[in-house]
């Protein structure tokens, strides 16, 4: 029987690689979209006619209940977040409605389509297996690095805080209701079809905007931030196989190695030939309230029990994004609109 997946989130960056992962792996994958005329559906698509699609936000339970219930899945991932951090302390009510408060709603929905409730647990047969798109930033302030399953969390902004919660709901209803229900806490992952608010693609479009001589300045806040960047189309497989596992459980997934933005934005200029010192200004505007200084996953569980392992490095990453955004910066009308979203 052909396997249905429904993915939450499906326009964004991570929603886009997973649909064709799990296309390629032969499920019938449901996309929930969000409002009446979504204008980043056109991001998938190149894919849209092998996907299905159901409207439903997570804002509302009563969208989520009807959209399990029409798809029926056997696997849902929780991607659809407000995911730029910033935003969280200018909207952070509105960011823990849908990361933190999405969680439960969707969770809920998973239960009342499923009977669970009350001192009915699951039994494991013909269950809805559920997979919530946790992340580093809750662990903020990192109590030890590299960072695993059992360091303490300490987030800094809003979004972190409604990511924890998310997180400690998932494992609540794995444990309250026997649900197959696993977080992924992933770490910094980017790709060409990244945000362009996200600073490895706001670096990316600068360098290759100064280089095809239509930018001249590059405005950034902290350049001594070091994340654990990789690849996106990598971290989408370490979401399906935590779905495959014997048991639920919760994973750290990065790659390990540490670079700071000086660092990527010094090999995307190399990339192009550029002095990156003659580009850059520091932007105080740019400098969050409470910063994340360092991030670095030990991911020992997901290369152990799942056999993940990621195959492009953090160099590899940033050329690939110089070298999509050389050709996406030349056809004008696109470069506009992406500096126009990479002025965060
Ligand atoms: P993204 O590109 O910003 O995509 C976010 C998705 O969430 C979009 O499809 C968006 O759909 C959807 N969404 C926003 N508000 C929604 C709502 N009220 N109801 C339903 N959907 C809504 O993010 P991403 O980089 O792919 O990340 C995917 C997930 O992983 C997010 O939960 C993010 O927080 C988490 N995460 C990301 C990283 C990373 O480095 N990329 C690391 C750790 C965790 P619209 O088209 O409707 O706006
Ligand atoms: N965006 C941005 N813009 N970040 C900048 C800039 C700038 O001009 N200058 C310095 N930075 C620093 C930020 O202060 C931060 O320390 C780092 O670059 C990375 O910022 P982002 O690319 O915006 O990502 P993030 O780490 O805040 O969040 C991403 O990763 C999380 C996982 O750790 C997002 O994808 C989140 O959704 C995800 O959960």
């Amino acid at each position: 029987m052909t396997r249905r997946a429904l993915i939450t989130g499906i326009t964004g960056q991570d929603g886009s690689y997973l649909a064709e992962h799990l296309l390629a792996e032969g499920y019938q994958v449901w996309g929930l979209i969000r409002g009446q005329a979504n204008p980043r559906k056109s991001r998938i698509s190149r894919l849209a006619s092998n996907l299905s699609f159901v409207d439903g936000d997570l804002m509302d339970q009563a969208s989520l209940v009807s959209a399990i219930d029409t798809v029926q899945p056997d696997e849902v991932y929780n991607l659809g977040a407000i995911s730029f951090v910033p935003m969280s302390w200018q909207q952070a009510e509105l960011v823990t409605e849908v990361n933190g408060m999405g969680v439960l709603r969707v969770l809920e929905a998973i239960r009342m389509v499923s009977g669970l409730g009350g001192s009915q647990r699951n039994d494991g047969h013909g269950q809805i297996r559920f997979y919530q798109a946790s992340s580093s930033e809750m662990f903020g302030k990192a109590a030890e690095t590299p960072q695993r399953e059992t360091t303490l969390f300490h987030p800094r902004s809003p979004y972190g805080a409604a990511k924890a919660y998310g997180h400690f709901i998932t494992r609540n209803y794995r444990e309250s209701f026997g649900m197959y229900a696993v977080s992924g806490m992933l770490f910094n992952h980017e790709s060409p079809r990244r945000g362009a608010e996200f600073v490895t693609r706001k670096i990316s479009l600068a360098a290759a905007g100064i280089k095809l001589g239509l930018q001249d300045k590059l405005r950034l806040g902290n350049l001594s931030a070091v994340r654990d960047w990789g690849f996106a189309g990598d971290y989408v497989r370490a979401m399906h196989l935590m779905l495959q596992a014997d048991e639920p459980d919760d994973y750290v997934v990065g790659s390990g190695a540490m670079h700071s933005v000086r660092d990527a934005v010094r090999i995307a200029f190399d990339h192009v030939g550029l002095d990156w010192q003659e580009h850059v200004v520091i932007d105080p505007e740019l400098v969050r309230p409470a910063e994340v200084e360092i991030l670095c996953a030990d991911s020992h569980r997901a290369r152990g029990r799942l056999g993940w392992r990621p195959t492009v490095d953090f160099p590899a990453l940033m050329r690939m994004m110089v070298d999509a955004d050389l050709e996406q910066v030349a056809r004008e009308h696109e470069y506009g609109d992406l500096l126009l979203a990479s002025s965060w």
